[in-house]
């Protein structure tokens, strides 16, 4: 009876410690995890299993159970509201098996398959234009051919959950810098056009929630590229249903030629961190 009772406890407790607590957590019920187990098969009624008499160990072991179990639910009370968290984080990366296809297995990017480096993107921002794949609202105009890929891999996020699930786990990879693969950008003239994208985009490229602007460096320069030549043709920004893409492109028309893209990208991979 009471091995049953400890075995029930014991992996809800173990899943939850291990899911979410600090690695010295882990480590210490480790350690008197391999002391419970003894402990377990003594408490088997006698006969069912050898013969050796436990004597005054099986005792000890049976305080060290309880206090074990004791021990092991307050931590567990403890870690149990990271425990969700945890959780999510795992189906975060779980979901991003599928987006390391074309984003890469560490979120640099892939111009291959036209895929943006994502890793370390705020949060906010990736939910935002998760979400506004999934309804159209962005990746639907029919020359919007980068688009057009992402918006069907946006709708295997089923639920609300999946997308702040995997949006978490992609905020969370280390950021990447990816290799400048734009030439002939001029630093100096960039760093001119950049002072009015900076009051948005922030001085040092790293994005303004409080604008929905989001951070520009540690991305892949021939994406900041491509978006700004979309955002000034109208294939990203004249859906009304995106405001912010509209407000973003009347900035684009801010840059009179590909020469000035290229000088204000060439600059912005200066910021890269
Ligand atoms: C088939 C390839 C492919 C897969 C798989 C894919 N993406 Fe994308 N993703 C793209 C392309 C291409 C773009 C660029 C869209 C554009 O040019 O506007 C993109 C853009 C994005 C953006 C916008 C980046 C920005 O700076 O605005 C985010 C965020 C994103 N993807 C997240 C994901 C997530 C999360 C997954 C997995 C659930 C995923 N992608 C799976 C191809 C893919
Ligand atoms: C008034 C604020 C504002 C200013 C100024 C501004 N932006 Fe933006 N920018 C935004 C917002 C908001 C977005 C998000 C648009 C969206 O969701 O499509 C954005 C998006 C972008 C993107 C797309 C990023 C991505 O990951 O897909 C690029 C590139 C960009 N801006 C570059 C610039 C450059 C270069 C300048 C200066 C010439 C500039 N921005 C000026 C607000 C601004």
């Amino acid at each position: 009876m009471r091995r049953m009772v400890l075995v029930g406890l014991d992996s809800p407790i173990l899943h939850c410690i291990y899911r979410a607590a600090s690695i010295r957590c882990t480590a210490l019920v480790e350690t008197e995890h391999s002391e419970r187990v003894v402990s377990v098969s003594d408490v088997q009624p006698p006969g069912t299993k050898g013969n050796s008499d436990p004597g005054a160990n099986r005792e000890a072991r049976l305080a060290l159970t309880r206090k074990f179990v004791t021990g092991a639910a307050l931590l567990c009370a403890l870690v149990l509201s990271n425990a969700a968290l945890a959780d999510d984080f795992d189906r975060g990366r779980a979901l991003y098996d599928l987006c390391k296809q074309c984003h890469g297995v560490d979120g640099d990017g892939a111009r291959l398959f036209l895929a943006p480096a994502i890793a370390g993107l705020d949060q906010w921002y990736v939910e935002a234009q998760l979400k506004l794949f999934r309804s159209g609202a962005r990746g639907t105009n029919p020359d919007d051919v980068g688009g057009l890929r992402m918006h069907p891999m946006s709708q295997w996020l089923k639920r609300e959950e999946d997308v702040t699930a995997v949006a978490a786990y992609v905020a969370s990879m280390p950021k990447q810098a990816p290799a400048p693969e734009v030439h002939g950008g001029n630093v100096e003239a960039g760093a001119g056009l950049y002072a009015v994208c900076g009051s948005c985009h922030g001085a040092k490229g790293e994005g303004d929630q409080s604008k929905n602007s989001p951070p520009l460096r540690n991305m892949s320069d021939w994406y900041l590229v491509g978006a700004l030549e979309k955002y000034k043709a109208g294939i990203r920004g004249a859906n009304p249903a995106n405001t912010n893409a509209v407000l973003m492109r009347g900035m684009a028309n801010i840059l009179q030629s590909d020469q000035e893209i290229k000088d204000v990208v060439a600059y912005i991979n200066t910021l890269n961190e």
